[in-house]
This record gives structure tokens, C-alpha cells and sequence, in this order.
């Protein structure tokens, strides 16, 4: 039998050599040659299905890949953009103790399918603990404890699972390499293995994956390339909020952000995540305010808290949480040179409250209003909500999905709304007051 030959290769000019060394003779790149199968034994030929490789015209392709298999968990289904793909690889990535585990179990147990779970983290009672705590019966559910790859991959093959997890593919070992588990080569080698089955067997594969302490999900950018939908889970320690998003996916939009809870049974998806998140506001206080955000197709009210005080030290501080930074800045210096406030010398912290992380520029609005809010020390009336991006010349541009954010609203009791004039909206949509906005200064003349 030919044997699997293995060579380390230069992941920036592509010579291999026999051994490793850190630093590459062609190209001077220091620690750069990562352990790779270079010619497989024959036997992993078993994974390609026979008759894959032919020649076809588009409508021969067979299109019951197209179908999807629901998750059994709806806010899974609405990132993943219906549920999974048969035969695709997934990647669910998030920082330890958020809750991964836990997401993916809870999925397994759904009842209906046969799953297989496949542990290198934890040992088979330990995810029966687990498993008794969320409170799920899941018959279909079987679970393996091991790291081994290839002991995986025959046990799935003997099981026939309608969905294989693998927690994580950090843990996961190619005895094949020499090289450690968790190593770029480890993990690489690995993840292919888990894509030639996926694509051979049609059954979804979903890898969880740990993320390093920069943020980015740990091992090599290239398994972000290679599989097919890659989730981030994320959320503060300190609060009970996880999202999930999709930062790629190949079947469906990554605008989608789903949202659970970590309650004492397992995650709960969060059913009206604006009353959630606007519950604990503190009504009356100055420098709050309402923005309204659209994560994908869904809108969502989220409060905005800015604190506006003089600077201690000569360098004032900016700090953000669940916002950026960078586009605080930008917003203050809007607010400076267009509205004439002097907050260079000031101190601004910004929070948006539930833990939530806000990318959608539509929450500009809401921002300059707390911030203003905080500044001239008067609280928003009530009832009142903002939706708008702000430009650098201080104007509002228009946003999109603006009547589904207003019917949200509307919904949650606002009167009114204050977003950038966008055409053909309505004066009085949906029973709430539109109140449509051209600059940014417009908001200074009328909230105070
Ligand atoms: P876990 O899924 O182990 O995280 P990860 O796999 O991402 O490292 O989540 C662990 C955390 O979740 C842990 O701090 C305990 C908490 N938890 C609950 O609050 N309720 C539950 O029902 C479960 C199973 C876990
Ligand atoms: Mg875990």
C-alpha cells in the first residue's frame, strides 16, 4: 500500500522541504512551513463518491443539494438561511465559554434527526451532563467522545447521520501528521477530511472552532476558505445576550444576526428581541436614546447610552461598547464642526445596552442624539426614535428598509420617529409620526 507522504511547505512562496526549519531558504520568511499531506494513501479515495467527476451541463446537475434540513432552532435557520445544506461544511466559531457547545448539542438532540456529536473537548458523560441540563430528549442523538479523525469519519460512515458535529476542530488529530493537534497543519488536514466526507455522503458537517484572543477564529485564515458557512457566536460575559452571526455563507445572506439567551436550561432564542432589549431602559435619564437597527431582514429597537463629560487628563477619552470606535470619532467631529458643540475637550463613553455590537450605520442618529442628550444634560422625550446615517457635511442619508424599522416602532409603542427623509414615505406611516430630517443641526433645533 502506498503510504501517505507528507512534506513542509512554505505557506508564502509554496517550497516544501523534508523537515522543518523557521525560516524559508527560498523566499527568508521566518515560521512559515506548515506540516501537509502531500500524496494521500489510496484509501481516503473511499470519501469521493463514484461518478462525481464527470463532465455535466448545469441542468443535469442533480438539484436535491438545493433542499434544506431545517435545524429544528429557528434563529439557527434564519442565519443559516433555512437550515443546512445537505453536504456542506459549516464552521462555528466564538470565544470559549459562549456557548458553542451548548448551540450545537442542542441542535444535535433535536429530535427528528439522527445526529452524530463528536467530542474531543469533553467525555461522553460529561456531554450527557450537559445534555440532562438543557432538558432535551434527543433519541437520534449519539455521541462520540474522540479526536481521532479518521475514527470519526468510520463512525459516521457506520451511523449514516443525518448531521455530524465535530467540537472542535482544534482537538481534531490526523494521526497521519506529525505535527501537534491544533497546529495550522492539524487542522487544515483535518478540515479537508470533514469536507471530503460532507461532499461525498451529502450530510451537513458542522466544526465548532475556537477563536484567539485578537478575535479572529484560531488556526489558519485558510479554513475560512474552505468551508462553506463560517458563524460567529458572540456576546458579552456579562450579559446573557448571544448573537450569531454568518461572516460567509455560500447558500444565503450574512445579514441575518440571530439572537439567544443563555438561560439555566440551554440557549433560548430571544422571541421579541426589541422589548428584550429595550426592558431594563432607564426612561427620563439624559444622554438615552432609541435606535433602530436592521440586522438582515429583521429590525431591532436597541438603546443608545452616551456619557459627554469634561476630560481629566489632557487627552480626552473616546470608549465604545457595541459600537465603533472610529466612527464615534467621526460622529463627534460632525457634531463640532456642523452643530458648533465643543466636545473635543470632552470625555465620551458610548454604550449600546444588551450587549449587542452595532455595525448598521442607521444607529448614527441614535448616537449624536445621546450624545447630545448627555451634553446639554436633557433627556429625550419619550416615545421618540431614531433612524438615520449621518454623512461627514452633517447631512442624513436615507437607509434602507426604513418602513419595516418605522412598523417595528410603531409596534413597540414609539410615537414617533425621526429618521432621514426617505422618498415615498408617509407622513403617518404605520400610526407613528414620521418626522423627516435633512441635517443633523435640524435634530439640535428641535430635540431641545
Ligand atoms: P459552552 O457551550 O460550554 O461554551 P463553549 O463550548 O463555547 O466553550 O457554554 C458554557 C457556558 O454556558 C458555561 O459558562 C455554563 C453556561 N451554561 C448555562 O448557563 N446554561 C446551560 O444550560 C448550559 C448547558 C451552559
Ligand atoms: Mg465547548
Amino acid at each position: 500500500m502506498a503510504k501517505t507522504k507528507k512534506a513542509f511547505v512554505c505557506q508564502s512562496c509554496g517550497t516544501s522541504y523534508p523537515q522543518w526549519a523557521g525560516q524559508c531558504r527560498s523566499c527568508s520568511a521566518w515560521n512559515t512551513l506548515v506540516e501537509e499531506v502531500i500524496e494521500r494513501a489510496p484509501v481516503d479515495q473511499a470519501w469521493v463518491a463514484p461518478g462525481q467527476s464527470r463532465v455535466l451541463t448545469l441542468d443535469q446537475v442533480d438539484r436535491s443539494a438545493e433542499r434544506r434540513v431545517p435545524t429544528g432552532d429557528l434563529e439557527l435557520d434564519r442565519v443559516l438561511g433555512g437550515g443546512w445544506v445537505p453536504g456542506s461544511l459549516s464552521l462555528l466559531g466564538g470565544e470559549p465559554g459562549i456557548g458553542k457547545s451548548t448551540l450545537m448539542l442542542q441542535v444535535a438532540l433535536h429530535a427528528g434527526a439522527k445526529a452524530l456529536y463528536a467530542s474531543g473537548e469533553e467525555s461522553a458523560e460529561q456531554i450527557r451532563m450537559r445534555a440532562e441540563r438543557i432538558g432535551f430528549n434527543g433519541p437520534g442523538c449519539h455521541v462520540l467522545a474522540e479526536v481521532s479523525t479518521s475514527k470519526i469519519l468510520q463512525a459516521a460512515e457506520q451511523l449514516k447521520p443525518d448531521l455530524l458535529v465535530v467540537d472542535s476542530i482544534q482537538t481534531a488529530y490526523n494521526p497521519q501528521l506529525d505535527s501537534a493537534a491544533g497546529s495550522v497543519g492539524q487542522i487544515r488536514e483535518s478540515a479537508a477530511e470533514f469536507l471530503r466526507y460532507a461532499k461525498a455522503r451529502h450530510v451537513p458537517v458542522a466544526l465548532i472552532g475556537h477563536i484567539t484572543k485578537e478575535g479572529t477564529l484560531a488556526g489558519p485564515k485558510v479554513l475560512e476558505h474552505m468551508v462553506d458557512v463560517v458563524l460567529q457566536f458572540e456576546g458579552d460575559k456579562h450579559h446573557l445576550v448571544r448573537t450569531l452571526r454568518a461572516l460567509k455563507n455560500r447558500f444565503g445572506s450574512t445579514q441575518e444576526l440571530g439572537l439567544y439567551e443563555m438561560a439555566e436550561r440551554g440557549l433560548q432564542p430571544v422571541a421579541n428581541p426589541s422589548a428584550w432589549l429595550l426592558g431594563q431602559r432607564g426612561e427620563g435619564l439624559s444622554g438615552s436614546a432609541i435606535g433602530i437597527t436592521a440586522e438582515g431582514l429583521r429590525p431591532l429597537l436597541v438603546e443608545v447610552q452616551a456619557l459627554v463629560s469634561t476630560a481629566v487628563y489632557g487627552t480626552p477619552q473616546r470608549s465604545c461598547t457595541g459600537f465603533d470606535t472610529r466612527r464615534l470619532n467621526m460622529l463627534l467631529a460632525v457634531l463640532e464642526k456642523r452643530c458648533g458643540f465643543h466636545l473635543a475637550s470632552k470625555d465620551v463613553f458610548l454604550n449600546v445596552t444588551g450587549g449587542l455590537r452595532v455595525d448598521d450605520p442607521a444607529l448614527d442618529l441614535a448616537v449624536c442624539a445621546a450624545i447630545l442628550s448627555s451634553q446639554e444634560d436633557r433627556p429625550i422625550p419619550p416615545g421618540v426614535a431614531f433612524a438615520g446615517e449621518v454623512g461627514l457635511g452633517g447631512e442624513l442619508r436615507p437607509i434602507a428598509r426604513m418602513d419595516a424599522r418605522v412598523l417595528e416602532a410603531g409596534q413597540l409603542g414609539f410615537d414617533y420617529v425621526w429618521g432621514a427623509k426617505t422618498p415615498g414615505m408617509p407622513k403617518r406611516p404605520h400610526g407613528v409620526h414620521f418626522v423627516a430630517l435633512d441635517r443633523i443641526s435640524q435634530v439640535v433645533d428641535n430635540l431641545f
